[in-house]
């Protein structure tokens, strides 16, 4: 009779909750998301490869998605976040779309390239910080020469599990400038003094781009005479400045300083981390794996993963760059940490 009855009840569409209950409850969160390491000088012949032989005819972007092996379909380079690498050449366009996921790019090589976001045209250098925030018309275009490459971070994994992506093509394949050149940057960057004229606040930072120069700017005005945090070194958050929170609602950006020999605490947050290096090399263990990791490389470090960062050098700064879902998370009540 038992065995009928739950043979009978599955048919009604329902479960009994006593057999799966360690499954959705668990103790601490499991990631299916691995700890893993993509080497820039691996990735890099194969984008321009593809810069050869595909146009942007043919493809919507030219991207490497760098997917995690515990998340293969639908890809995802976290649980929450993806990331990319993108090349663009000169001479062409990648035309305009929009789409509810946020999305930023941080410049990895190239020059004279630049992104159009609704209207304004935001030009990128390497190490500059660019934001398409959700539902933002955007467009790029490439105008120097040699090949411009880029990490794309985005918050599609987890706005396609809340089922609230949306995606439309702009019907032109390029927008027109709207607004001078870099407005944005050049008026809200100062983030303690802000247009007046212009209040608009809203949950995304209208700052087209954050510049490296301001970052360097930034960590040549702390020097050596921060303390800095025991697990991240000096990590600098990049902010919206209407409200001195994260960029974007889903997304939350962060530039560290290792120091040369810099051995971080232990540490875990519910927030899963994709780190890329923008100079130095070291390395991070990650749980059990150790990610040894030298300029332009990305790494993925999984929700409530304990990880430690060091800068193996004893003579050069180490710099990362990161993102999170931490805004999201938080904003659910779900933010945890612990430091071992
Ligand atoms: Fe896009």
């Amino acid at each position: 009779m038992t065995e009928e009855a739950y043979e009978a009840i599955a048919r009604l569409g329902t479960a009994p909750l006593w057999r799966y209950f360690g499954n959705l409850f668990n103790a601490e969160p499991r990631s299916r998301a691995v700890p893993y390491l993509w080497r820039y000088p691996e990735l890099r012949p194969y984008l321009l490869h593809f810069a050869d032989v595909l146009s942007l005819e043919e493809a919507e972007r030219r991207v490497l998605m760098l997917v995690n092996p515990g998340l293969p379909d639908p890809p995802a380079t976290t649980t929450t976040l993806y990331a990319g690498i993108q090349v663009i050449l000169p001479g062409e366009t990648a035309q305009a779309h929009r789409h509810s996921a946020g999305a930023f790019r941080f410049i990895i090589e190239g020059r004279g390239a630049y992104t159009t976001v609704n209207g304004e045209r935001v030009h990128m250098h390497p190490g500059d910080l660019l934001l398409t925030p959700g539902w933002h018309w955007h467009d790029h275009a490439h105008e120097g020469d040699g090949p411009m490459l880029w990490l794309d971070g985005l918050d599609f994994p987890l706005v396609n599990a809340l089922e609230a992506g949306f995606f439309e093509l702009f019907g032109e394949r390029t927008q027109k400038a709207e607004v001078p050149d870099d407005i944005s940057s050049r008026q809200f960057i100062h983030g303690r003094l802000t247009p007046a004229w212009d209040p608009r606040p809203g949950p995304n930072s209208p700052i087209g781009n954050y510049p490296w120069t301001e970052t360097a700017r930034a960590f040549d005005a702390i020097a050596e005479d921060a303390t800095g945090s025991d697990a991240d070194g000096v990590v600098l958050e990049y902010t919206n400045p209407w409200n001195g929170g994260p960029v974007m609602p889903t997304i939350g950006c962060r530039i560290a300083r290792l120091r040369p020999g810099f051995r971080g605490v232990v540490r875990r947050q519910t927030p899963s981390t994709i780190y890329h290096v923008v100079r130095g090399s070291g390395a991070s263990r990650v749980d059990d794996q150790l990610l040894e990791w030298s300029e332009k490389d990305v790494f993925a470090v999984p929700g409530w993963a304990r990880y430690q960062h060091v800068n193996s050098s004893t003579s050069q700064d180490a710099v990362l760059f990161s993102y999170t879902d931490a805004p999201a998370i938080t904003a659910l009540g779900l933010y945890r940490e612990e430091v071992a």
